[in-house]
C-alpha cells in the first residue's frame, strides 16, 4: 500500500500544509489509503495522524465557493469510509485538530492525543455548526456539558484539559507516531470495534439544561442566529437516535449556511486574509528586522500605541518635549497596566517586565538605534515637520519613520526628510491599546518593504491591518464625516439625538453617532467642521453641533454634550438642554421639524458610509471593498453579522441602495448633490453587479 506499515500498524498521514486542510485530494488520498490498508493482509490497524506538527484544521478554505468542496469523496465519505473499517483506526492528535478534523477523528474508532494538542470546533465564528457530525459525536465523546461549551463558543480547548472527559483513550508523552502505533498494536485485535456513534449522550436533567443554556446563548448572541442552533443541535444528541440526529443537524447546518449573518461573517473571516496582502508587493518580499520601537509624543495616542508594542516585548523608547509630559505618560502607562493587573489579566510581575522595557526620554539621541519610529504629536503640520527634520537627522538609516496623524497628509510629511521611501502612515485607534484597527497609510514614495514590514509587524502586535492611500481622513474618517454630516441633518430635520441613536444602535451599531461624538469629544468633529466651512465650502454641513459646542458642551469630558452625564458615569443620559438648543437652531433657520422614520435615519446614514466608501473604492484608496468592510468592522463597532458597509449594500442589492438615495436627494434641498450614486455604485447597480 502507499503509506508505510510498522509492526503491522499502517500510518496514513494527513499532509497538505499549511494546516493540512481536507482538500478533495487530500480526502482522496486518505480514502484510497484506508482501502489500501484494508486490503492488505498484514495490516491489523490504521493510524491517522497529521504532518507538519498538527493534526488538521478543518476544511480547506482555498476551496470554499468551489466544487472541489463537495466533490466525492467529501469528508461524509471519508467519515463513513473510516467509521465502517473493519480494522481499527486510530487518530493520533498533536497540534490543532479543529472543525473537520475533529469531526474525522471522532470517526476513528480511538483516539490518542499529546496533552498540549489544541481541539475546538470553530465553525459557529463562521455563523455555521459543524456539519459532518461533530454536534452528535462529541456530546457522545466528551459529554454534554463539555461538547455545548465547545460548540457555543467555537473555541479550542487543550487536551489535557480534556483527558477526563471520554474523548481520549490515552494521552501520550514523548514520540506521537511511535506512541500511537504501540497503542494501536496493543488494541488491533480487540472485537468488536468501538464506535462514538454507539454511545449515549446524556444529562442527568436534559430538558432544565438544554431550556436554561438557549435562554443564556440567546441572550449573549442576540444578531445571530448560529449559536442558539448549537444548543438545538446538541439538545438532538440527547433526545434523538443517531441517525435521526445526523439528519436533523444537516437541515440545520444547510440553513444556516444559506443565512445572511454566516455570509456576513465568513466575509469577515476572508476580509480579514485579503487584507494582509497587496497586489504590488509580493509575500516574499524583504523585511526590514524591527527590534527597537520608538514613539515620539506621550500623549493619549503614543501612550496606546507604546503599550501595544510594550505587550509584545518590544523595548520602546518614549520622547516628549518636557519632563512634566514625559513623567505624565509613562504614569498613565502605568496606571493602565495596574487597573488591568487588578482585573486580574496581568500579573504585577507582568507589570513591572513590561514598564522595564519602557525607556522615557527628552533627548533624540536616544532614539538613534530605534528601527521604527512612531510619531504621535499634536495634529498640525508645523510640529509635525519640526518632527519628522529632527527625526531625518537622529534616526539610523533604513529605520522605519511613521506617522500617526488622522487627517493630514503623509505625502507632505515625508517630503520633510530626505528619505521618503521610509515614511508611512500608522493611524491607531483610540485606545491605541484597545482597538483592533490599524489603517496602514502608504505614501506615493513608500518603499514597499516598508509596507511588508508594518504589515507583518501589524500581526505582532496583534492588529488588523488595512491599507489606505493617502487622502483626508484615509477609509475610516473620510467615510464617517459623512455619516456624522447626515446625523446632524437628521437631528436638524426634525429627529433627536436619542433616536437617531436608538435606530442605528437596533441596527446593531456598538454606538449611535451621538453617544460615540460624545465619547470622542464634540471639539474634534467642531474642529473638522469649521477647516471644512473654508476648504469645501460647496460640501453642506448642518451647524446644529456647533450650537451646542459653542456651550462648551464637548461631550463626556465636559459632563454635558448630545446627552448630560453624571459625575464619574458614562450613562448617556437625556438632556432637555439638548431639546431646547435643537429647537431654538431650527427656529432661527426656519426649518419646520418633520417626523422621520427608522429607516430613512439607517439609510441615510448607513448609504452615506457606502456612497463614500465606492468612491474610496474607485480612487483606489482602498483595494477592496471586503478591505472597507474591516475597517468599519473593527474599528467603528460596525455590526459583524452585516458584514461592513459594503456587503450589507450588496445584501441589500446596489439597485435598491441606487433608489434609496434617489429618493434621499429629491427630498434633500441642500444636500442632492451628495445623493448622486458615485459613479462605481451607479455603474455596478445598472450592471446588476456587487461590490463583494
Ligand atoms: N486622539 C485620537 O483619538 C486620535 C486617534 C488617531 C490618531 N490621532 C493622532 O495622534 C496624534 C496625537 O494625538 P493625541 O490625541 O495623542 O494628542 P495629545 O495631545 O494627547 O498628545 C500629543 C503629545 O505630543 C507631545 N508633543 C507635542 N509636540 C511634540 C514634539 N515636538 N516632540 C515630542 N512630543 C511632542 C505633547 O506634549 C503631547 O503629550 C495626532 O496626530 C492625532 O491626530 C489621535
Amino acid at each position: 500500500m502507499a503509506g508505510s506499515v510498522t509492526d503491522g500498524v499502517a500510518v496514513i498521514v494527513l499532509d497538505n500544509p499549511p494546516v493540512n486542510g481536507l482538500g478533495q485530494a487530500l480526502r482522496t488520498r486518505v480514502a484510497e489509503e484506508i482501502q489500501a490498508a484494508v486490503a492488505d493482509g498484514s495490516v491489523r490497524a490504521i493510524v491517522i495522524t497529521g504532518a507538519n506538527g498538527l493534526f488538521s484544521g478543518g476544511a480547506d478554505i482555498r476551496e470554499f465557493n468551489t466544487p472541489k468542496a463537495s466533490a466525492e469523496p467529501t469528508l461524509h465519505t471519508l467519515i463513513r469510509r473510516v467509521e465502517s473499517c473493519t480494522k481499527p483506526v486510530v487518530a493520533a492528535i498533536e497540534g490543532h485538530c479543529m472543525g473537520g478534523g475533529l469531526e474525522l477523528s471522532l470517526a476513528c474508532h480511538y483516539r490518542v492525543a499529546r496533552a498540549n494538542a489544541q481541539v475546538g470546533l470553530p465553525e459557529v465564528k463562521i455563523g455555521i455548526i459543524p456539519g459532518a457530525g461533530g454536534t452528535q459525536r462529541l456530546p457522545r465523546a466528551a459529554g454534554v456539558e463539555t461538547a455545548l461549551n465547545m460548540i457555543v463558543s467555537g473555541n479550542a480547548v487543550a487536551a489535557a484539559k480534556l483527558a477526563d472527559s471520554g474523548l481520549f483513550d490515552e494521552i501520550l508523552d514523548g514520540d506521537l507516531r511511535e506512541g500511537a502505533v504501540a497503542f494501536a498494536g496493543r488494541i488491533a485485535d480487540k472485537r468488536p470495534l468501538p464506535r462514538v456513534r454507539d454511545r449515549k449522550a446524556t444529562h442527568p436533567d436534559a430538558e432544565a439544561f438544554f431550556s436554561f443554556a438557549r435562554m443564556n446563548v440567546a441572550a449573549v448572541s442576540k444578531n445571530l442566529p448560529a449559536p442558539v442552533k448549537c444548543v438545538e443541535a446538541v439538545a438532538a444528541s440527547v433526545s434523538k437516535p443517531f441517525d435521526e440526529g445526523i439528519r436533523y443537524e444537516r437541515e440545520l447546518f444547510l440553513a444556516l449556511i444559506q443565512s445572511p449573518e454566516s455570509r456576513a461573517l465568513r466575509h469577515a473571516f476572508f476580509a480579514e486574509r485579503a487584507a494582509s496582502k497587496i497586489a504590488d508587493v509580493p509575500a516574499d518580499t524583504p523585511i526590514r528586522p524591527v527590534q527597537k520601537v520608538a514613539v515620539i509624543g506621550a500623549g493619549t495616542m503614543g501612550g496606546g500605541i507604546a503599550m501595544n508594542f510594550l505587550n509584545a516585548g518590544f523595548p520602546v523608547t518614549i520622547l516628549e518635549t518636557t519632563e512634566e509630559a514625559l513623567q505624565r505618560g509613562v504614569a498613565t502607562i502605568r496606571r493602565n497596566y495596574e487597573s488591568s493587573a487588578k482585573r486580574g489579566k496581568l500579573t504585577a510581575e507582568d507589570v513591572e517586565a513590561r514598564m522595564k522595557l519602557l525607556w522615557p526620554t527628552l533627548l533624540y539621541d536616544d532614539i538613534k538605534d530605534a528601527d521604527l519610529v512612531i510619531e504621535a504629536v499634536f495634529e498640525e503640520m508645523g510640529v509635525k515637520e519640526k518632527v519628522f527634520r529632527q527625526l531625518d537627522l537622529a534616526a539610523k538609516q533604513g529605520a522605519i519613520l511613521a506617522t500617526n496623524t488622522s487627517t493630514l497628509d503623509v505625502n507632505k510629511i515625508a517630503s520633510f526628510t530626505f528619505r521618503p521611501q521610509d515614511v508611512v502612515g500608522m493611524h491607531f485607534f483610540s485606545p491605541a491599546n484597545v482597538m483592533k484597527l490599524l489603517e496602514v497609510v502608504r505614501g506615493d514614495k513608500t518603499a514597499k518593504d516598508v509596507m511588508a514590514t508594518v504589515m507583518q509587524l501589524a500581526k505582532k502586535i496583534r492588529k488588523t491591518a488595512v491599507v489606505s492611500g493617502v487622502c483626508d481622513g484615509f477609509i475610516g474618517n473620510r467615510m464617517v464625516e459623512h455619516y456624522l454630516r447626515q446625523a446632524l441633518f437628521l437631528v436638524e430635520e426634525g429627529a433627536s439625538p436619542q433616536h437617531v441613536d436608538a435606530a442605528l444602535e437596533r441596527f446593531g451599531m456598538a454606538m449611535g453617532p451621538f453617544r460615540m461624538s460624545d465619547l470622542a469629544g464634540l471639539d474634534i468633529g467642531w474642529a473638522i467642521r469649521k477647516r471644512r466651512y473654508v476648504e469645501k465650502p460647496d460640501v453642506p454641513y448642518s451647524r446644529v453641533a456647533d450650537a451646542l459646542c459653542e456651550q462648551g458642551r464637548f461631550g463626556q469630558k465636559t459632563g454635558a454634550g448630545w446627552y448630560r452625564y453624571e459625575p464619574g458615569k458614562r450613562d448617556a443620559l437625556p438632556d432637555p438642554v439638548v431639546d431646547k438648543i435643537v429647537e431654538s437652531y431650527r427656529a432661527e433657520k426656519g426649518v419646520q421639524p418633520r417626523r422621520i422614520d427608522e429607516d430613512e435615519i439607517v439609510g441615510r446614514c448607513i448609504y452615506a458610509l457606502v456612497n463614500e466608501g465606492a468612491r474610496i473604492l474607485e480612487e483606489g484608496i482602498a483595494a477592496r471593498a471586503s478591505d472597507i468592510d474591516l475597517v468599519y468592522l473593527t474599528g467603528y463597532g460596525f455590526p459583524v453579522h452585516r458584514g461592513g458597509p459594503m456587503l450589507y449594500a450588496d445584501m441589500t442589492g446596489l439597485y435598491n441602495v441606487v433608489g434609496a438615495m434617489r429618493g434621499f436627494a429629491a427630498r434633500s434641498n441642500v444636500d442632492a448633490a451628495f445623493w448622486q450614486p458615485a459613479p462605481l455604485l451607479a455603474r455596478l447597480a445598472a450592471e446588476g453587479k456587487s461590490f463583494t
